[in-house]
């Protein structure tokens, strides 16, 4: 198989959903074989059947909940073993949650979002780690968020988790490097991207999704909010080697918001 990521074997967490759909077909169109894990197996399996019909072989799908250690431990080794190894972790399932003010915030959203969108993170990075090292060159890429390098109101809880894995990214990319692994260890921080979690957003516009997205491509010098494949590219050359000089970066996908 040729291709820029060909005989890379890629773990996708989320990968079901909107940015883990075209990562992991992007990935397979390039020589990856992949698994797509998802909260949501029946999603996940659909995705893999789809991708099988047009590259034999190239998917695996698991029911993975990023909440569980023990959900983890399970899948890595089942994906290491199914695949061969593993030389690529995306970390890239992830929420938003309800708006809301610092004195109206709840433990309870914190604690999800905090679960679901950061500790995931050091779950993939402590499991992985072992075969990512066997597998070297390896890569992992953590799906953090431009709301991780700047803040909202009433964003508090995706704002601070976001952020604790832009950091945790520069910590783990000092380690593998600090032990010569050859792991490296980047995040990506898109703006606004077309996928189902924007969803909250067109309810707010009466539905009208259109409206909805119109007005968020407002703050952005490019005038439009992002697609997958805009991700999806950048995760691509993480994924492979072209990256090797690579480590411990921050990789905004904004449209240009960031520079204005
Ligand atoms: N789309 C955007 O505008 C945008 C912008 C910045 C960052 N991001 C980040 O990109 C990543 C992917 O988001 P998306 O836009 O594709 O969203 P999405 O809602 O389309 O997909 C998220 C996927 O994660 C899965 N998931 C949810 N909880 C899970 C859990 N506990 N365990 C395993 N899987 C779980 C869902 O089933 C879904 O398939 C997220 O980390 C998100 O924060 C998205």
């Amino acid at each position: 198989m040729s291709g820029r990521v060909a005989g890379k074997r890629v773990l996708i967490t989320g990968g079901a959903g909107g940015l883990g759909q075209a990562m992991a077909w992007m990935m397979a169109r390039e020589g990856a074989r992949v698994a797509i894990s998802d909260i949501d197996g029946a999603a996940a399996e659909r995705l893999a059947n789809a991708i099988n019909a047009e590259i034999a072989g190239a998917a695996v799908a698991y029911a993975h909940d990023v909440r569980g250690e023990d959900d983890w431990a399970r899948v890595v080794e089942v994906a290491a073993r199914e695949l061969g190894g593993l030389s690529v972790l995306v970390n890239n399932a992830g929420v938003g949650g309800p708006l809301a003010f610092a004195e109206d915030d709840t433990v309870e959203n914190w604690q999800r979002q905090f679960e679901i969108n950061l500790r995931s993170v050091m779950l993939g990075c402590k499991h992985a780690m072992p075969h990512l090292r066997q597998a070297a060159p390896a890569s992992i890429v953590n799906i953090s968020s431009l709301a991780g390098l700047v803040a909202a109101p009433g964003m508090g809880a995706y704002n601070a988790t976001k952020a604790g894995v832009w950091m945790y990214t520069k910590t783990v990319a000092l380690e593998a490097a600090k032990n010569d692994w050859n792991v490296r260890c980047n995040s990506v921080h898109p703006v606004f991207i077309r996928t189902p979690i924007l969803d909250p957003f067109t309810a707010m516009a009466g539905g009208d999704e259109a409206r909805a997205h119109e007005r968020l491509a407002r703050g952005i010098p490019l005038k439009r909010i992002g697609e997958p494949d805009d991700v999806a590219y950048c995760v691509l050359y993480l994924a492979s080697d072209e990256s090797r000089f690579v480590t411990g970066a921050e990789f905004k996908i904004d449209g240009g918001t960031t520079a204005q």
